[in-house]
């Protein structure tokens, strides 16, 4: 279950209880899982478990305080909002979950609270009593009503003497419960290729041929597939979009450097996936200097480039490899066609006429074969499109 976990950024709240202990073992549990762990300690946590116990079992610096100019320069704190995929609060006490409730922002832990798109979740620890509180509560329907999980408390005797609920469950069940946040892990353990974007092909110093590929169908695929747990390399031609986190990049610009990469990178791969609009020809010869403009009509001498996804399933290590095809006429017989000539394991189509999906657009539509089976994946965003895929390709590699 916490494959789950892996490649997963948490941020760890720890606020002040005698619980704060257990804190310790999560962070060795969460990171034995394949989870980056950032720690944020309020004030009263640090009377019960030292910084410097959490900075060792997280490999980074624990967070303490939100006016420290050097810890903000490190990484400030809306910075640790934006990279968290999971803000747990373990243990969260009795003031903590009422300050969260309440939107109060007088600390690190709390201002990072507000401040992030992350899942969020709290693991409550305190006194039966203080636990039973109507404030208590009431501050706990709040943070459940705005979708905050809560994990635990469970029930037992407690550090105070009393018992009863409210102690903060142990470090496996919360590893869970965190692991039960995601979606997938379904590439846990697996590492993916995959080529993204144009290549250009360069006449002279100052032009090229390519084609209108964003890059953004390959990007969303590479996304996914961090996501679902697997350890990426992204092999981008020229396009202006941003690395995504978690990921290897190669920047290529032509066929033949996208080759190159590509031989280098499947080298004990499991997965690749040829998301690439490969130019099929390149100018025979590049001139040195910038041709000048002469006479009304020019021909171009092209040769063929390699074809790349042709040449990773043609290895004797070949891993599983997954081909598109842009088509703009008999989409899917075009498809089937490209799947058995380039002995592809599965083939993803799409209809490049389509000004609504396909190059550029946000959206896609994809029909997905492979030799016994297919399936359609309904106009969506690419992002959309892409986990799709993804949990088709997972399924695919665990039949081979
Ligand atoms: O980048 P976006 O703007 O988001 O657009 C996404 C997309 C339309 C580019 C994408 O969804 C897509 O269809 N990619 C494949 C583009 C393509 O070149 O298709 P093709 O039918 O020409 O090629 C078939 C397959 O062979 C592809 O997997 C391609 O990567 C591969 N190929 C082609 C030529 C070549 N020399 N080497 C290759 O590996």
């Amino acid at each position: 279950m916490t494959a789950r976990l892996a490649n997963k950024r948490i941020v760890l709240g720890v606020s002040g209880g005698i619980a704060a202990y257990k804190s310790a073992d999560l962070i060795r549990r969460l990171r034995d899982a394949g989870a980056e762990v950032q720690v944020v300690m309020t004030a009263a946590a640090q009377s019960f478990i030292t910084p410097l116990t959490l900075q060792a079992l997280s490999g980074n610096p624990v967070h303490t305080d939100l006016l420290d100019p050097a810890a903000e320069a490190a990484m400030g704190h809306i910075e640790l909002a934006r990279w968290a995929d999971l803000v747990l609060v373990a243990p969260a006490s009795a003031d903590c979950l009422a300050r969260l409730a309440q939107g109060v922002a007088n600390d690190l832990l709390t201002t990072l609270w507000l401040a992030t798109k992350a899942k969020l979740a709290v693991a409550p620890a305190m006194n039966q009593q203080m636990w039973a509180a109507p404030a208590t509560r009431a501050n706990l329907a709040t943070l459940q009503a705005r979708g905050v999980a809560v994990f635990g408390p469970a029930a037992g005797s407690q550090a105070c003497g009393d018992v009863g609920e409210g102690r903060m469950l142990e470090s496996v069940e919360l590893a869970n419960a965190c692991a039960d946040q995601f979606e997938s892990g379904l590439l846990t353990g697996r590492h993916v290729v995959i080529t993204a974007g144009p290549t250009r092909e360069a006449l002279d110093p100052v032009r090229y041929l390519s084609n209108h590929s964003s890059g953004k169908m390959g990007f969303a695929i590479a996304e996914a597939c961090v996501e679902a747990g697997a350890r990426v390399t992204l092999i981008a031609g020229p396009v202006s979009l941003p690395t995504p986190a978690r990921l290897r990049r190669v920047n290529v610009v032509s066929a033949d450097e996208m080759l190159l990469a590509a031989q280098a990178a499947v080298e004990g791969a499991d997965v690749f996936v040829a998301t690439a609009a490969v130019a099929d020809y390149r100018p025979a010869r590049v001139a040195e200097q910038k041709i000048k403009k002469s006479a009304d009509v020019i021909a171009l001498e092209l040769i063929k480039n390699p074809d790349i996804v042709a040449t990773i399933a043609a290895r004797p290590d070949r891993p599983f490899v997954l081909g598109f095809a842009a088509e703009t006429e008999k989409v899917i017989e075009h498809a089937r066609e490209k799947l058995l000539r380039k002995k592809l394991d599965m083939i993803a189509c799409n209809d490049v006429a389509r000004a609504d999906i396909g190059f550029q657009s946000d959206d896609n539509a994809l029909t997905v074969i492979w030799a016994d089976g297919d399936r359609h994946l309904d106009k969506a965003g690419k992002t959309v499109i892409a986990r799709q895929l993804v949990e088709l390709l997972a399924e695919r590699l665990l039949q081979k």
